[in-house]
């Protein structure tokens, strides 16, 4: 795809999270990893984040990074791609200001962030928004320090391809299909990559990472049991296949690039 193409893209969904951000102020950021699944307070995949130099892709509102500060981290970098998110989580990480550093900018380029800097690369619910995922992951993977972590959370791939109809699920798209198309969900223009579980770990792999863990738990509690169709993500749908998942890699130490 052309590149000019990506970059319209981009451009095109800046505009739109600008306007929407502050419907998702805090919405999926740690310990949270996303709708239904585990928590951090269960899964345990940071460890110990004491004097971590931590980078949050797509850090949002900057909840996830409140979290890493909360933790001991010791330096806190974030990139998102919208000017709203960057501003709202400079504002709420005002006490942490000494040890905080925010671009704006996609996480498809490196707008100056340090190369082989980082303890911990992680990103909540935002790495199936990039329009280029091996771009993506060769940035990421250049910021980690050898031995380094990447841990992500996103969408898990089967969940828009199977649509909640009344009581059945049926599947509404192949799950080969892959590439940028518009997000179901959204009124406005939001471009973004559908793929596949194995193109995500395929990807990671060629990046040079080694994968630690991949999760697709599910965690139903008695009070999210809506059961409301109309809702994206369904307790029915939940308890049949999973909504998100999780992957922990770290950068292999023998051959780091
Ligand atoms: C669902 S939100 C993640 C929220 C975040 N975990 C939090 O706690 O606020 C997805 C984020 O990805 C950002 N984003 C979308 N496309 C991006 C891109 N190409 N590069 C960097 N950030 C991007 C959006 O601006 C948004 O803040």
């Amino acid at each position: 795809m052309l590149e000019s193409i990506k970059e319209d893209y981009i451009l095109s969904n800046k505009k739109s999270w600008d306007e929407v951000a502050p419907r998702f102020f805090g919405r999926t950021a740690l310990p949270i990893y996303g709708p239904f699944l585990p928590t951090e307070n269960e899964l345990n995949l940071f460890g110990d984040l004491s004097d971590k130099k931590v980078l949050e892709i797509g850090c949002g509102s900057g909840h996830s990074l409140k979290y890493m500060a909360s933790h001991g981290a010791s330096e806190l970098w974030g990139i998102d791609l919208s000017n709203t998110q960057i501003e709202t989580a400079r504002d709420l990480l005002t006490d942490f200001k000494t040890k905080l550093n925010l671009f704006q900018g996609a996480m498809e380029n490196n707008p100056g962030i340090p190369i082989k800097y980082f303890d911990i690369v992680y990103s909540i619910y935002a790495i199936g928004w990039t329009v280029d995922l091996r771009r993506t992951l060769q940035h990421l993977y250049s910021y980690l320090k050898p031995g380094g972590t990447f841990i992500f959370s996103w969408e898990h791939p089967l969940h828009n391809r199977i649509r909640q109809k009344g009581e059945q699920l049926v599947v509404d798209k192949s799950y080969h299909e892959e590439g940028l198309q518009q997000c179901e969900p959204w009124d406005k223009p939001a471009i973004m990559n559908q793929l596949k579980l194995s193109t995500y770990i395929n990807e990671l792999i060629q990046a040079g990472f080694q994968i630690e863990k991949v999760v697709e738990d599910v965690v139903i509690q008695e009070e999210i049991n809506s059961g409301d169709p109309t809702v994206w993500y369904t307790y029915k749908k939940a308890s049949l296949i999973p909504p998100a998942f999780i992957i922990k890699c770290t950068k292999n130490t023998e051959w780091s690039r």
